[in-house]
């Protein structure tokens, strides 16, 4: 169901994370609120050890909200560690993060020391609007090269905190199908990377799961058929997606229900919840 993508980079990505991160006192991971554990890199958390981390819960404002509150209190469980749900585009969110920073790091704080900031994530989580909004104008590149680069730049945010202009790189990681599905279905791997019919069909069952009525109103639907195919095809046959002979264009079908879901059109829903491996998600299974 899932192309493989990235391994070129992985070294590399690996090989940069281990340089920068002597050099920087507290690492801001940014995080889709929609999905904190599958936009994790488990990596990053074995090479920082026990050095600061601010988990940043971007696009809050697509995610629901219970179960962004959910994940804060199970992220905080680790030591060292905060969460902070947010809107990287926000200048108020994005406000509260060198506050943050700095009751995090006391100690150097009280020395008087710069504090050096890196953020860190996959492709695709917000990590360049972040930077750009905490520096209040454009910095950050967005795109999704391995962007750690070797000297990268520090700006001052002017309130004890140097921020690396560069945003550390991570790779999704994959080989974890539900997580590859969850990822797939935020949008943060491309389109031709995975095969959009099945992800959209897992997606809607997880909908008809944990968001029936969002989904019934989205769709107009009175009742919502039960197993994926079936709806798969109500959703298509509401929008239109038809071929020849009345048949449901499932893939045009599917494109439209992530589409739609991707832009929160759904209203704001999580793709996966703390502790939880009972959904759709969990139970996708690779096809032998
Ligand atoms: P990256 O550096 O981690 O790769 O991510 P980047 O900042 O490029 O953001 C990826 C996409 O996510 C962008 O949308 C950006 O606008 C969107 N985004 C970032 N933060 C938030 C947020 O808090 N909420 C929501 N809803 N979206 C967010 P895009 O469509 O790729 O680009 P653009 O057309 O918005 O510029």
């Amino acid at each position: 169901m899932i192309i493989d993508w990235y391994p070129g980079h992985m070294k590399k990505a690996r090989a940069q994370i281990v340089e920068i991160l002597p050099k920087i006192d507290l690492v801001i991971e940014v995080l889709d609120a929609r999905l904190p554990a599958s936009s994790a890199n488990p990596l990053l958390a074995r090479l920082r050890k026990d050095k600061p981390c601010l988990k940043v819960l971007n696009k809050s404002d697509l995610a629901d909200p219970v179960a962004t509150k959910a994940w804060v209190k199970a992220l905080e469980q680790e030591q060292n560690v905060k969460a902070l749900p947010l809107e990287a585009k926000n200048r108020r969110d994005a406000g509260l993060l060198p506050k943050l920073c700095r009751q995090m790091l006391a100690s150097r704080v009280k020395a008087g020391k710069p504090l050096r900031v890196i953020v860190v994530g996959i492709p695709n989580v917000g990590k360049s609007t972040l930077i750009n909004t905490l520096a209040g104008k454009k910095i950050a590149r967005v795109g999704d090269k391995p962007a750690i680069t070797t000297c990268p730049q520090q700006i001052d945010l002017r309130n004890g905190i140097l921020l690396s202009d560069t945003p550390g790189l991570l790779w999704p990681v994959l080989d974890n199908l539900p997580g590859a599905c969850r990822l797939a279905a935020s949008g943060a791997i491309g389109d031709n990377a995975f095969d959009t019919t099945e992800v959209g069909m897992v997606s809607a069952e997880y909908l008809a799961e944990r968001y029936p009525a969002q989904l019934k109103e989205r769709y107009n639907l009175q009742e919502l058929p039960t197993g994926q195919l079936p709806l798969i095809e109500a959703i298509g046959r509401k929008r239109g997606c038809l071929i020849a002979g009345g048949d449901v264009d499932l893939h045009r079908a599917a494109e439209t229900l992530l589409r739609e879901l991707r832009a929160g059109k759904l209203g704001r829903v999580s793709l996966e919840r703390p502790a939880d491996d009972n959904d759709a998600y969990s139970r996708v299974q690779e096809v032998k």
